[in-house]
């Protein structure tokens, strides 16, 4: 018996991808370990959207090194793959095979390649692929990734992942509802749809609305959650659709990348600030309760103290529920590395600590106004710490609750006692009464 060990990178997506390489090595007869040392395969699937994702993969390949015996294959998967094709089999000598995002079916014979002593790379874009026939080995019985859209067709100026992900495609809406129908026979009751813009979701007859009101409608799928939309493709249709079909959850994670109508064009994103907000309303009317968070990156090329003060002030507008913050990565071959007035690092590393400050302040000052209110919360394992239970509401609040381990996969009513700030305690209100009754004598 065989066995593989895949690390994961990155994004969601990502996660996805590897589901899908478990899928394409299991029908080969591979288990799948947790243990690199105990691995015939071992696979690293990478990001290459900053410089910094790529340094930390670098640093694991030497660690990795030494769990790979002879005989064994070690590859580099993902976009960080892509990006540098075979250059990796000279800069990494211990990588025998190179696979990037649209390889995955080549996994068996590149695999057996490599034990024959040839290394090989596989970086060319299938426009087509889809992997529709590939049943992705997923270990969460509860929720499920399924990507509905591969590639992108968007041109941010700072993005490397429309090369190494290719061509924007849509899967067929019935191969995506078929999907689903059999993860919820099989138990799966929330399901998250992936893309890179993903309500520009089109398969050439259904659009994103359609597909929304189709997944939703399968019998079992009480969550419905989607990553990441792109703010200008929130058509009325789509916003209708999300509206009546309440499997949607309250939570939208929306990038906006700048609060500066300036920095925004520059990065030509396709709105400006004003646009981003006429978003983020239409959607509160359209999903009252609504939760949102947002991707910002500081220190664009030309980016002011005035731009960033900008940023700055959106994040109060919004009031943002939470708020992933980069600092802006130069990306060899992206039409930004040529824009004039590079940010000086350290300006980059001070403005990053002031927009945290905001964002950690606003989220604090929201979250500090939901202790004491109920919600449903799906119960999704053992917390990290203590003996507590880690549990999400459909607004993606962490709350930690005490109770049985009979209760993960399973949906709760609770009452947030306390906050963190960001994450909350919370009390499961089948044990209220008894409690209140108690208090009261
Ligand atoms: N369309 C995808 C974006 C993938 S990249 C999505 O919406 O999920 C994820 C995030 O990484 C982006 O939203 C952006 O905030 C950040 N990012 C992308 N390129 C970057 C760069 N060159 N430097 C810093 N951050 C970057
Ligand atoms: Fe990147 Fe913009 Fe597409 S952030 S993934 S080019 S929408």
């Amino acid at each position: 018996m065989r066995t593989v060990y895949i690390e994961t990178y990155g994004c969601q997506m990502n996660v996805s991808d590897s589901e899908l390489m478990f899928g394409v090595l299991g029908r080969e007869g591979y288990v799948r370990t947790e243990d690199p040392a105990a691995a015939d395969v071992l696979l690293v699937n990478t990001c290459a959207v900053r410089d910094h994702a790529e340094q930390r993969v670098l640093g694991r390949m030497g660690e990795l090194k030494r769990y790979k015996r002879p005989g064994d294959v070690m590859g580099v998967v993902g976009c960080m793959a892509q990006r540098l094709g075979p250059k990796l089999l000279e800069r990494v000598p211990q990588v025998d095979l190179v696979i990037g995002p649209d390889g995955y079916r080549a996994l068996p014979e590149l695999i057996a390649r490599a034990r024959d002593g040839q290394r090989a790379a596989e970086v060319t874009f299938k426009q087509w692929e889809h992997y529709e026939d590939v049943p992705p080995a997923r270990d969460n019985p509860t929720s499920a990734f399924v990507t509905v859209q591969r590639g992108c067709d968007y041109r941010c100026t700072f993005c490397i992942v429309p090369m190494t992900r290719g061509p924007e495609r849509s899967r067929k809406l019935a191969d995506v509802v078929g999907e689903v129908a059999r993860l919820a026979a099989g138990g799966t009751s929330e399901v998250t749809l992936l893309g890179q813009t993903v309500n520009s979701y089109h398969d050439g007859e259904h659009d994103f609305a359609d597909l929304v009101r189709a997944v939703g409608a399968v019998d079992g799928i009480r969550r419905l959650r989607f990553t990441s939309p792109y703010p200008t493709d929130f058509t009325p249709r789509v916003l209708t659709a999300m509206a009546e079909t309440p499997a949607v959850c309250e939570y939208v994670h929306l990038p906006v990348q700048s609060g500066s109508s300036r920095t925004l064009k520059r990065m030509l994103r396709r709105y400006d600030r004003q646009q981003y907000l006429d978003v983020v309303a239409a959607l509160r009317g359209a999903v009252p309760g609504l939760a949102l968070s947002t991707d910002i990156i500081v220190g664009f090329p030309g980016e002011s103290e005035a731009d960033f003060q900008e940023t700055l002030s959106l994040v109060e507008q919004v009031a943002f529920d939470d708020a992933y913050t980069f600092k802006y990565s130069v990306r060899e071959g992206t039409p930004a590395v040529k824009i004039k007035d590079h940010v000086p690092e350290e300006l980059k590393t001070e403005r990053i600590g002031r927009l945290i400050d905001v964002v950690r302040r606003v989220a604090k000052r929201k979250n500090m106004g939901l202790v004491g209110t109920t919600h449903e919360v799906l119960v999704e394992g053992p917390a990290k710490r203590g003996d507590l239970l880690q549990a999400r509401t459909r607004t993606n609040k962490i709350a930690l609750l005490e109770g049985p381990a009979g209760w993960i996969g399973t949906y709760r009513r609770v009452r947030f006692t306390g906050t963190t700030g960001s994450t909350f305690t919370a009390w499961p209100l089948e044990k209220e009464p008894e409690e209140l009754v108690t208090a009261w004598r």
